[in-house]
Formats: C-alpha cells, structure tokens, sequence
C-alpha cells in the first residue's frame, strides 16, 4: 500500500520505519527536511510538501506536536488538504483536544475524503515494533477500513467512539502518568535518605502499589538518571509532558472539570522547560525532581531585580495599587514578626 507520513519527528519516523520494514510503499514529508534522511536512505520516497505527499498516497498518517502543527500540515496552498483527495483516508494520531480532531475531520469530509483519529500509547521502541495501543475515534466505516494498517503499528486498537473519542481517551490514559512522574519525584525525594541502589528501588515500587506498569518497562531509565548515569535516546520529551498537560487543563476547563493535581502537576512541568529542561527525556524528571527539587529559573521569568526599588518609588509617589478591600488583616498579621515558613517548620520538627 502507499502509505504517506507527514510529520517525520521521533514517533513519525518510528511508524515510517515500522511501516517500510512490512513492504508498505512509504512517502514521507517533514517540515525540517533533513529528518527525512534517514528514512530516504532506508527506502522511502521524499515529497517536497504535504499536497504532494497526499498526491502520491492512499493512506495519509500525521503525528505532529500539536494543533498549530495539524493546521499547518493539512491547510493552505501546499497542505494535505490542498490537492484532489477524494477516496483517501487519512489517520491523525498526534495527541491534542478532541475539538481540534472533530474540526479537522470536518474539512477532511468536506473534500470527499475519510477520517480517523488515533492517538496512541506507546514510545518510540513500540512504535518500531508494531506494538502501539491505539485509542480509535470515527465512523465505523472508516475505523473498519483503517483497521488492518492499525493492526501493523499496534498491539491493540480501542474504537471508543465517534471522531475525537481517540483524543478524549488518550488524553484520559496520560492524565494519572504524566502527573505520576512528579508524584514519584516527590516520593523518590523522601527515601533519598536511605542511600539504597536505585535499580533495587525500581524493583521495590514496581513490585508494590507504588509503582504503576509503566516502571516495568523504564524503571532502569529512572535508575540511570538516580546515578546520573546516561538515559538513551529521548521517547517523549519534557515539553511534551508539559505540551500535553496543558491539553488536559484546557479540556477540563472547557467542560467546567476541576482538575487541580493535573494543574500543580502543569506548574512544575512549566518551571522544568522554563528551566531549559524540555529536551529532556520525560522519565528522567522523577530522579530530576528527587536529586535536585524544584528546577530554578533563571532568564527572563527571574523577578525583576529593580522591582522593589520601582515598588519603593511607586509607594513614595503614591501610585502604588492599593490593597484589595479584605486584604488588611492579611497585611496587618505579615507586618508583625514573619512566622517561619512550612519548610523551615518542617526541619524543626
Ligand atoms: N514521543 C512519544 O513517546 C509519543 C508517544 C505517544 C504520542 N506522542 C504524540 O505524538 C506527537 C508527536 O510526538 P513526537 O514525540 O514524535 O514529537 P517530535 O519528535 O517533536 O515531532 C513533532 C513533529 O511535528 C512537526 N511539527 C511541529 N510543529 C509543526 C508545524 N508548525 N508545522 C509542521 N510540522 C510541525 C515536527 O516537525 P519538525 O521536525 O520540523 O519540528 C515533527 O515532525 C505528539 O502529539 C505527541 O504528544 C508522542
């Protein structure tokens, strides 16, 4: 089959090459060029934009970062959407909000063509293997008719409703995992004390309640990074993590959900890449948090260093803000003698 990926990042050339290993006619574009190399040299056929690479396929697979990324690739006069491509099918698999699917598949049907989101479970190593799980939303014809090719990048494939169900599923799977990844940082943080090897604390969680499945397949990478060790090449980076918990809090949000460790957990994430930690490896962030604490950040969300005395300035001219109606007794107590902060509590204890 002809099969066109648009979006050659870590997950994109990982299905490229799963796909190209099964004998599958491979066409694929990237927006930086020079990531398709690799994949060109292994056999697959460079397009030189997204209508050309939708031209030359019958089966068009995106897996891009986000939404800006999806209306970049399908729209405007060289996207995916641009040409004829009445008949073709098209599978989505980036991780973003079901509206952002339910937009797209709109314009997708719109030119005659069918739709399907899959985002999917799984890094980079499943994705070579075929050994994905893939969340699946759209009509049941068009799911019936993406279903082989899905067989060939995932384990096991969830139909879990219309178009945007797939989204709405992954971005539910991510939830507890993603914020897990702080929670165990924190953990992690309490028995640094007992100095035990960090593989035998990986065997520890993982063997109890304390450890979801996922520390069975990257529990070593978090014992590497415990000793500082090197971790391997990236899965899922740590702007992605933040990337896609701020999906999840947009999609509460929107469905009037309060999601509050979802938001502490967001937080710590921005303060991670503010620290110019994205690039990292998402799982290395447990030992980052247990070995480090909270990341400082420096640059341009650093506190002004002339704020107090423009704050000084403001109140000698009188245009410093008041304090909202309330606040006083607040004031009043913080301008008395400071109580020790919770930290310093804590040590005292
Ligand atoms: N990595 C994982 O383990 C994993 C697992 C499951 C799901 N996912 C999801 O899969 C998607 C891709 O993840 P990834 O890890 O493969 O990310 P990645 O390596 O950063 O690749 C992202 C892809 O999106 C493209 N892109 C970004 N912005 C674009 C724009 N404005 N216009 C056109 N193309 C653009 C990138 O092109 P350039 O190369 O030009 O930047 C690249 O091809 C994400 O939605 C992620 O959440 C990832």
């Amino acid at each position: 089959m002809n099969v066109g990926i648009a979006g050659t990042g870590r997950m994109g050339a990982a299905i490229a090459t799963r796909l190209g290993g099964l004998g599958h006619k491979v066409v694929v574009w990237n927006r930086t060029p020079a990531k398709i190399a690799p994949l060109v040299a292994a056999g697959a056929q460079a397009a030189d934009s997204p209508a050309a690479l939708a031209a030359a396929s019958e089966v068009i697979i995106t897996i891009l970062t986000n939404a800006a990324a999806i209306d970049a690739t399908y729209g405007g006069p060289k996207g995916l959407l641009a040409g004829d491509v009445k008949g073709k099918l098209f599978i989505e698999m980036s991780t973003v909000r079901p509206e952002i699917e339910q937009a797209l598949a709109e314009k997708v049907r719109a030119k005659g063509a069918a739709i399907v989101d899959c985002p999917v479970g799984g890094t980079t190593g499943p994705a070579r293997e075929g050994k994905l799980f893939g969340f699946v939303g759209g009509a049941d014809a068009d799911v019936a008719r993406a279903r082989a090719l899905l067989a060939q990048m995932c384990r096991r494939i969830e139909h879990m409703g219309p178009t945007g169900a797939g989204a709405r599923m992954k971005l539910a799977i991510n939830l507890p995992l993603l914020v897990y990844w702080q929670a165990f940082g924190e953990a992690l943080s309490l028995v640094q004390p007992l100095g035990v090897d960090a593989q035998r604390l990986m065997d520890i969680f993982a063997d109890t309640s304390g450890g979801p499945n996922v520390l069975k397949a990257r529990g070593s990478v978090v014992a590497a990074a415990l000793e500082g060790r090197d971790t391997g090449p990236v899965g899922f980076d740590i702007e992605s993590v933040r990337k896609d918990l701020q999906t999840m809090v947009a999609e509460a949000k929107a469905m009037g959900l309060s999601v509050p460790v979802t938001a502490r957990a967001l937080e710590c994430f921005e303060r991670a890449v503010a620290a110019g930690l994205g690039e990292k490896d998402g799982t290395t962030w447990s030992a980052h948090w247990a070995r480090h604490g909270s990341p400082k950040v420096t640059g341009s969300r650093r506190p002004r260093p002339d704020a107090p005395a423009r704050r000084r300035r403001a109140r000698a001219t009188g245009s410093a803000r008041k304090p909202p109606t309330g606040t006083a007794r607040r004031t009043t107590a913080r301008s008395g003698p400071r109580r020790p902060s919770r930290r310093k509590i804590s040590r005292a204890r």
